[in-house]
């Protein structure tokens, strides 16, 4: 039975992976949550959780958070055997404990993905995400000098989509979700937001030739067309940019077999 909200008897048990460090073995461990208030955040439990076990002298449970907004991304891990847990376009930090039943066991654990090792307990490191950023997620530009905005029309839609993908925020769900561990969603929304404003063109052959590039070697799997990354995606990301960016790159391939990538270009959409 779900309980009052205005409530403070919501009880669960909490099952977490609990791993010391990348090279200890790791193992499910039951906590018992009680005396929640069902309006509570997931994270808000995990820190009673916390504070218990900081008073019982044991090593607290390892999470990342920082904003705890659905802005920053940080607060990735796995509840109930889906990355970020119930509901759609949310990330763990906005998953409420009303989502669950009282009584309810919830399994929660790392992202698991061989480009995401595990630092400790549910925490991952997703450097790889960086990397690939770093390979070509921006554009080269004078700053300090901004023109006017209307000086460079951009055509709605195309203002939208960019909006659209840009909202991602790097949480790595998409990985977590993927049966093969593909970041194309991730790197999909990064080379299409720059990708289809004006802005991005004078690099757009390189960037997403870069970042396909980096991606591959950072060990992430590739796309079957299985969309689980979009049903998963706090920002709800659709996979059509992933066929985008597969044009964007066999475009820019064939264009780099035959002129020096540094000067290729290309128009938007
Ligand atoms: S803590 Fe920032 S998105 Fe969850």
């Amino acid at each position: 039975m779900v309980a009052n909200n205005s409530t403070k008897n919501f009880s669960v048990t909490l099952r977490v992976w609990r791993q010391a460090g990348p090279d200890q073995p790791g193992r499910f461990v039951d906590y018992p949550a009680t005396n929640l208030n069902p309006n509570m955040s997931f994270l808000e439990m995990l820190d009673v959780v916390n504070d218990e076990l900081t008073v019982k002298g044991e090593e607290p449970i390892a999470f990342a958070h920082d904003c705890r907004e659905g802005i920053c991304g940080t607060c990735s891990c796995t509840i109930n055997g889906k990355p970020h847990g119930p509901g759609k376009g949310v990330a763990t930090c906005q998953v409420y404990l009303r989502s669950f039943k009282d009584g309810d066991t919830i399994v929660v654990e790392p992202f698991r993905a061989r480009a995401f090792p595990l630092v400790k307990d549910l925490i991952t490191d997703r450097e790889a995400f960086d990397k690939i950023q770093q390979a070509g997620g921006f554009i080269s530009v004078r700053t300090g000098a901004a023109q006017d905005a209307n000086a460079i029309p951009v055509p709605k839609e195309d203002a939208d989509l960019a909006m659209d993908a840009a909202a991602c925020i790097g949480c790595g769900a998409c990985v977590a979700a993927c049966k093969n561990a593909s970041a194309m969603l991730f790197v999909a929304a990064k080379v299409s937001h720059l990708g289809l404003m004006p802005q991005g063109q004078p690099e757009r052959d390189k960037r997403v030739l870069a970042m396909v590039q980096t991606m591959d070697e950072a060990g992430f799997g590739n796309c079957t067309n299985q969309y689980e990354c979009s049903a998963v995606c706090p920002k709800l990301i659709s996979h059509d940019f992933i066929a985008r960016m597969n044009r964007d790159y066999i475009g820019a391939l064939f264009r780099s077999k035959f002129k020096p990538v540094s000067h290729a270009s290309g128009g938007a959409g």
